[in-house]
């Protein structure tokens, strides 16, 4: 060889290139695994503090009012529909023996006297968890242009105020206390700009944003903030029938990652993020470090066409039985 010293340093810098992507793929891999997460007694589990959470009557919200409950929270719901909010924290309080209280409320009004409401019912509660996890999504992918302004507010008034709201009334208890957790749920479209459905990738990238500042002014507070990073699960917004691969059913999503609080998983190298279903975990990490920005966003764009296209043609079917 004519220039062997190259020739060795070239060998030297592929082989530490590989090794630094081999060892973040393991830590990805050994934290979805194995690495357990913080407990759950640390937020006062079985000690008398409640878990709040909103758009807590159905999918992955009554989930996570279900499982926060059977870990020894006492639960706070606030939703909408008050039947719902009955029915939810009846299942509670017969199988788990805590105590429930529920607030009907409609997020997408943003009114003073539906917050004032929620202020009064959350007085005096030991809140140790607050899960941020109503929102709103799109009835078929659209162009923005053709998206109602109605629906644009709704999304960003679901999806950002009420989060923004909700924080600022059990934040300042956390702090006191020194000691809470606040997930904000959040969603793949918001890590990748999804055409089709910009305004909802365009609230959930404000989650992103916004959990990963909150989380960092809360250093040493005693608060965790995590910003959950969400593929499909199985619910009526992602209108998912049934598990497959890449969306677990709400049960199997909410509780792998109340056994992660704490550890990034496939969201490694993002603090104040969270990426905890292996499915997830493993794409999310990949796409986020691999995939061709560019190339990403036109294929969302063609799969949200073609899901609009076959959304648009069940409807003709069903107008025409109807
Ligand atoms: N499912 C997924 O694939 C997926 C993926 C990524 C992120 N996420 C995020 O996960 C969260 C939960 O989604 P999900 O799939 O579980 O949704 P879901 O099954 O549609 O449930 C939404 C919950 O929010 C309540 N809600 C809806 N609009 C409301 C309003 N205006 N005011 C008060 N409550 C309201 C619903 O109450 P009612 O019972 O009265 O309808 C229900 O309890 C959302 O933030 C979503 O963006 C979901």
């Amino acid at each position: 060889m004519e220039h062997p010293l190259l020739g060795l340093s070239l060998a030297a810098l592929g082989f530490t290139v590989l090794s630094f992507h081999v060892l973040r793929l393991v830590r990805v891999l050994v934290q979805t695994f194995l690495i357990p997460g913080i407990s759950l007694n640390t937020y006062g589990a079985k000690r008398g503090a409640w878990a709040v959470v909103t758009g807590a009557t159905d999918g992955i919200g009554k989930e996570f009012a279900l499982q926060l409950a059977k870990k020894g929270f006492n639960v706070f719901l606030a939703s909408r529909s008050p039947e719902k909010l009955g029915e939810v924290a009846g299942e509670i309080e017969s199988n788990y023996g805590v105590k429930t209280k529920t607030y009907a409320i409609d997020f997408s009004k943003d009114d003073a006297a539906s917050y004032a409401g929620l202020e009064a019912a959350l007085t005096g509660l030991d809140v140790g968890v607050l899960v941020n996890n109503v929102g709103k999504g799109y009835e078929i992918p659209t162009n923005f242009l053709d998206y109602p302004q109605s629906e644009d507010s709704a999304i960003v008034t679901i999806n950002i105020s009420s989060v923004l709201r909700v924080t600022k009334l059990v934040l300042p208890g956390m702090i006191a206390r020194k000691r809470g957790l606040v997930l904000n749920i959040g969603s793949f479209s918001g890590a990748f700009p999804s055409p089709m459905i910009s305004v909802y990738s365009g609230s959930k990238a404000f989650l992103q944003a916004w959990s990963q500042c909150l989380s960092t002014e809360l250093q040493g507070t005693g608060v965790e903030v995590e910003l959950v990073n969400a593929y499909f699960v199985v619910s009526k917004l992602s209108k998912v029938s049934r598990p497959n691969l890449m969306a677990p059913t709400p049960k199997a999503y909410v509780a792998s990652l109340l056994r992660k609080i704490g550890v990034p998983c496939g969201s490694l190298g993002r603090p104040g993020s969270v990426t905890p279903y292996w499915s997830h975990a493993v794409g999310d990490w990949f796409v986020q470090n691999y995939a061709p920005k560019g190339l990403l966003l036109g294929y969302i764009n063609n799969m949200h066409k073609d899901i609009r296209r076959r959304a648009l043609k069940k409807k003709e079917r069903q107008a025409k039985k109807d």
